[in-house]
């Protein structure tokens, strides 16, 4: 393979720049060449292409975002799409497809790989973490350290003031960054889509605590369990405590990331390029603890990753 092509696709996650640099540098190591497709899919199929000679990568490794920009393609769902987004590949002479994204964006790289037998690779870039396959999804580690960071300092001024406040996560479908931020921020509460709960158990705990003098708490909630501002009113009126909520939103998918997800990004995105140069094809690369691994996308998303039920019985008994 003497031509392979590199996009992400779906919400950015920080490290997602450090993947670009990892495949970029890997396959001009192999002898291949790279060029990227500004805006995800949606760049493949309007042949916004860019060369990605070594120097387009100097420097990006310690910023947010991604240079390749994306989006979420609603052309590319169509049949009529990927056969677009096929003839630009074809006629820019692309043998092989990296996809840094999420859920969906390596979905649409297993149609790509189904439809075409185009051989794709998936690179697991998302701050939600839920991706089968990988203990560690790019931009999970540092959106963690952004949520902490703003939990910490909401901390100092919930206790001076004796308040309950309630910081919403991003997390639509799971709550690996509520349950990693909750119990890292030593949250009194931590809600999350996955597990059932009850406010008015919430309001009782937190009675109970105050009745053993706490006179302030956190609550960690992810978006997809509820939304921050109603659950402060409903501890407001059922228990009287005052309350204010917090929603950190988009800020957690940006800014520089940690060295955890540098470093992740530059070997999964080294791995894809070096798998896909050597024939492998329709898989996505992860790691397994601090072991390197490659999966076959089909399996990948069948799978359902789910938050470790030990952290969730932990983070109960600490906030006792
Ligand atoms: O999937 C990543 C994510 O940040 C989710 O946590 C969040 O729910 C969603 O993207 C937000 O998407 P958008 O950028 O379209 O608002």
């Amino acid at each position: 393979m003497n031509r392979i092509a590199v996009i992400t696709s779906g919400g950015d996650a920080p490290g997602m720049n450090a993947a670009i640099r990892g495949v970029v540098r890997a396959a001009i190591g192999r002898g291949a060449t790279c060029v990227g497709y500004v805006h995800g899919y949606e760049g493949i199929i309007h042949n916004e292409a860019m060369e990605l000679p070594s120097s387009a990568v100097g420097g990006i490794i310690t910023h947010g975002g991604t240079m390749l920009r994306t989006a979420r393609s609603k052309e590319f769902m169509t049949p009529e799409g990927r056969e677009a987004a096929m003839t630009t590949l074809r006629n820019g002479g692309v043998e092989g497809l990296v996809v840094i994204g999420g859920d969906g964006s390596l979905a649409g790289a297993l149609k790509l790989w189904e439809e075409y037998e185009f051989p794709v690779m998936g690179v697991p870039g998302s701050i939600d973490n839920d991706i089968a396959g990988s203990d560690y999804s790019i931009g999970f580690d540092t959106a963690v350290n952004t949520a902490i960071g703003a939990i910490d300092r909401v901390r100092d001024t919930a206790y001076s003031h004796e308040r309950v406040f309630v910081i919403e996560v991003m997390g639509r479908r799971n709550g690996f960054i509520a349950l990693e931020a909750g119990l890292s921020g030593g949250a009194e509460a931590i809600l999350i889509p996955e597990v059932p709960y009850s406010l008015l158990e919430v309001c009782d705990d937190l009675r109970s605590s105050a009745h053993k003098g706490k006179r302030s708490s956190i609550i960690v909630v992810a978006e997809g369990a509820a939304r921050a501002a109603d659950i402060k009113e409903f501890i407001q009126r059922n228990t009287g405590f005052e309350a204010r909520y917090l929603v950190l939103g988009h800020m957690q998918r940006g800014g520089s990331p940690t060295a955890f997800d540098r470093v992740l990004a530059l070997r999964l995105g080294a791995l894809a390029a070096n798998r896909l140069i050597s024939g492998y094809k329709g898989e996505m690369v992860g790691v397994d603890g601090t072991k390197l691994v490659s999966h076959p996308l089909s399996y990948v998303l069948s799978m359902e990753r789910t938050v470790d039920p030990e952290k969730l019985l932990l983070a109960g008994v600490m906030a006792q």
